[in-house]
């Protein structure tokens, strides 16, 4: 994908105006490694109207069109900008993290989105128990008839895919199971009393507790190698891995980001990160029978999966009632917003997990399956 150019933006070098790449994506990497974007908004220049407009009629494309094209270009320059937030700290980086144009171009892509994630909800608010024990047993519920168990992805994972197959499905993971710690410790900024020390149980899984071996990255890494993915260590990180994503994955790598950076998501994140903890179980345990079946069998290279089948049930139970209930006592305004991040999770994780399965088993196969079991979204 995107060969940096962050490193041929120097520091004394002023990129001309013409140098700006055309792409969405490649003209945000421009941006963030610009290091005069104030000449960029001189009220004598066009660039940043032009820019504006260009992006608007991407984002149009993307959102309004569903054009793929656009969704990538879109869901790549987002992923771009999150990374200044989000990448480990290296010299040199994060220059304009904050600077008002890549706020502006950032905002209006996250805008976008989030009205099309609005826009195909049915849900109404005042559908939404107020009553803390009958909110949660609906948001179980809404797991259920959303399950992902039954998806056709996990089915052929457990029964078809060969290995090389399996192994694809583990690289499209890695992105976000690499970050998982550090959207973890998001989700920990300014938290509540009530609710602290829940989310600190979950960081301190994530760290292996305390283990170098049992963290949860270092147990993903471990069953990549054991798996035959020869990459030097350097290149086995989440931004690295990121570059073989379209448009579903980066969303949904995406979604989490933008949930955990955004205070105003706050709400959301834990609706969002409580379904995901509590929904996905079943399908590792699918991931899991499939590996054995083509060979993939040593317990300590699977333990990401075998402990993740376990740990996720308590961990989506907890969310429940250690997070979200004493968060809806104290605001019972938010179970809106809660129920919002949760459905925006289903629905990017469903775009997700049907694009995988295309891209897995063969489009003859999902042109068949789409005649009538695709799930109910909410
Ligand atoms: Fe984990
Ligand atoms: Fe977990």
């Amino acid at each position: 994908m995107l060969k940096s150019t962050l490193h041929q933006a120097g520091p004394s070098v002023v990129l001309p105006f013409a140098a700006a790449p055309r792409r969405l994506a490649d003209g945000v990497e421009w941006l963030l490694a610009h290091d005069d974007l104030e000449s960029l908004l001189d009220p004598g220049s066009r660039f940043f109207p032009d820019f504006m407009d260009r992006l608007g009629q991407t984002l149009e494309r993307a959102f309004g069109g569903q054009d793929r094209r656009a969704l990538f270009e879109v869901h790549q320059a987002l992923y771009l900008l999150s990374e200044d937030s989000m990448r480990p700290p290296r010299p040199g980086a994060g220059q304009n993290q904050f600077h008002p144009f890549i706020m502006r171009v950032r905002n209006e892509i996250e805008r976008a989105w989030e009205a099309f994630e609005f826009g195909r909800m049915t849900l109404a608010p005042e559908e939404i128990p107020s009553e803390e024990a009958v909110f949660v047993e609906f948001i179980r519920d809404m797991c259920g008839t959303n399950s992902f168990a039954g998806h056709p992805l996990f089915n052929f994972l457990e029964h078809e895919a060969d290995r090389g197959q399996i192994v694809d499905f583990f690289l499209h993971e890695a992105t976000l199971v690499l970050r998982f710690c550090d959207l973890i410790v998001l989700s920990l900024l300014g938290a509540d009393e009530e609710v602290r020390s829940e989310l600190a149980v979950n960081f301190w899984d994530e760290v292996g507790e305390g283990s170098y071996q049992n963290r949860h990255t270092e147990q993903f890494k471990r069953l990549l190698r054991y798996t035959g993915v020869e990459m030097p260590e350097e290149e086995l990180t989440s931004e690295h891995l990121s570059e073989r994503l379209d448009w579903p994955g980066l969303a949904g790598y995406n979604l989490y980001v933008y949930f955990g950076l955004h205070r105003r998501n706050y709400f959301r994140y834990v609706g969002g990160m409580g379904v995901a903890e509590y929904m996905d179980p079943p399908q590792y345990e699918k991931v899991l029978r499939g590996c054995q079946r083509v060979g993939l069998s040593d317990r300590k290279a699977l333990a990401y999966y075998a402990g993740h089948a376990e740990l996720d049930i308590e961990h989506g139970e907890a969310w429940f009632t250690k997070v979200m209930g004493p968060l809806i006592r104290k605001y019972p305004e938010t179970r809106h917003e809660m129920v919002q991040g949760a459905l925006m999770r289903i629905n990017t994780t469903a775009d997700y997990y049907d694009y995988l399965y295309h891209k897995l088993a063969g489009p003859s196969r999902t042109a068949a399956r789409k005649v009538g079991e695709r799930s109910a979204r909410g």
